[in-house]
């Protein structure tokens, strides 16, 4: 099991430098690596999205085309660190309901949540040195779904085969912190190691949400940049006091296909195309994460109308903290609704999810009006259904890895990368009101624990 535990990092100096290779898809949404901007028109088909369009988009059940896709990929579904106190955690995975565990030597399991023998729940089971036992009648089962131990039967008519008895398991990976599932056809792709992982000397943590909407309108966020002048800068002061649009407008829109995802660029009232807004942009990555230079988002599919939101977050301590290695990543549930069960609005992906759940359990994408904000929606829209197409005609879906070598460090377009690799000094922190802010609060996500926040604070030598 590849573990890339905090001392095992990669130095910056390691690191592939960061040219990205672009390998624009060779379809109508990128067409011989032309650029998209906003002089797009979409088709009749692409603005009208139908129901049947609609429901392969959105379902991701067992033998659903969606569901067979995402179950292509690695999915992180956990942090490792959730499961120090009680080592057994219920999951629900594209509508499967599964336990995951680390058993007392260190493998983990994702098995079916129901035993092998008459069914009862595995979550109340406890784990041994191999695998975890059924509480019921005490059958044992390990992290592929054998059945090691039947205690009846092998006290009165042992056998040394159980097979037969075998359980639903899928195989879990441990990487910065994270819990990767993969829930497809065997052999497993390789697990992507994206450059971030690798990064020394930083502060990580992972942050859950439970989202009450489907994965695919929070998926469609993050190729969605006017969202940020309207929803995080416009909303975000009005809901500070503000009386006034005050957000620089977007002026101009790029987005650009590539093996992991999509590529947006923008040039904002204020800024020009030297900027690295439109030099380099940020990642939508394929396919249902999202990815900003210092943190990434999954969504990832609890059932048809359920999202766990992961985010795992990266940052580098200032100067002369280092060396700084951090023993465990933390990981903490962000709440989502305040005491009258309205949702929390102050932090940022708050005001998303905000946004996510608001268009409905599923959002029902017949009744939308698509315009050239929208083109990154139909472009990754599109590249969904030629996937699908793909799949069904028996070939596999993009972005999946099978070489070891690619697999181990993957950069990925990064707007602030020396700020990770290099770092600052703590005067150079307090010269950008983005990163003077950061160490202030965590505008991420509503609710950071107290014990998190002095975490961070000794990490990064500053004062509470
Ligand atoms: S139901 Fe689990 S051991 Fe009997
Ligand atoms: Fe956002």
């Amino acid at each position: 099991m590849r573990r890339c535990a905090p001392g095992e990092m990669a130095d910056s100096a390691a690191i592939p430098p960061p040219s990205v290779r672009l390998t624009l898809s060779p379809s109508r949404y990128a067409p011989s690596g032309e650029i998209i901007t906003t002089g797009y028109r979409p088709t009749r088909e692409e603005r009208l999205l139908t129901a049947a369009r609609n429901e392969m988009l959105t379902r991701v059940g067992p033998g659903t085309p969606m569901g067979e896709l995402l179950r292509r990929h690695w999915q992180p579904i956990a942090g490792a660190s959730e499961l120090d106190g009680n080592p057994i955690k219920t999951v629900r995975l594209m509508g499967e309901d599964l336990v995951l565990y680390r058993d007392r030597g260190g493998r983990y399991g994702l098995i079916d949540r129901h035993c092998p023998h008459r069914r009862a729940d595995m979550a109340y089971g406890w784990v041994e040195d191999t695998g975890i036992r059924c509480s019921y009648h005490g059958w044992l089962v390990d992290q592929a779904g054998h059945c090691l131990e039947q205690p009846y039967e092998d006290t009165t008519s042992p056998k040394p085969s159980k097979s037969g008895c075998e359980t639903k398991a899928y195989p879990v990976k441990e990487c910065a912190g994270l819990l990767f599932a993969y829930l497809g056809p065997l052999p497993a792709p390789e697990l992507p190691v994206w450059e971030p992982f690798t990064w020394r000397n930083g502060f990580r943590e992972i942050v859950l949400a439970d989202v009450p909407c489907n994965w695919f309108q929070c998926q469609e966020n993050s190729i969605d940049p006017v969202h940020f002048e309207w929803m995080h800068d416009n909303w975000g002061a009005r809901i500070r006091g503000a009386d006034a649009n005050v957000a620089p407008k977007h002026l101009k829109l790029k987005f650009e296909a590539f093996d992991h995802g999509f590529v947006y660029k923008r040039v904002r009232e204020g800024q020009s195309e030297e900027d690295r807004y439109w030099t380099v942009g940020r990642v939508a990555l394929w396919p249902n994460g999202f990815y900003l230079g210092s943190h990434f988002e999954w969504r990832v599919p609890v059932d048809d109308e359920n999202t766990l939101s992961v985010a795992w977050f990266f940052m580098r301590v200032p100067k002369g903290r280092e060396p700084y290695v951090q023993e465990r990543v933390p990981t903490w549930v962000s709440p989502l609704k305040d005491e009258t069960g309205r949702f929390i609005t102050s932090h940022v992906i708050n005001q998303d999810i905000v946004a996510w759940a608001g268009q409905g359990r599923i959002a029902d994408r017949t009744k939308e009006h698509l315009r050239s904000s929208d083109i990154g929606i139909t472009m990754m829209r599109g590249r969904f259904f030629e996937e699908l197409d793909a799949m069904a005609a028996g070939k596999e879906p993009g972005g999946i890895i099978r070489s070891a070598n690619e697999a181990q460090c993957i950069a990925l377009p990064n707007m602030a990368r020396e700020l990770n690799t290099d770092g600052l000094t703590l005067a150079d922190f307090d010269k950008d009101p983005i990163l003077r802010q950061r160490l202030k609060e965590f505008r991420h996500h509503y609710g950071q624990p107290p014990e998190v926040r002095r975490a961070f604070v000794e990490a990064m030598g500053i004062s509470g």
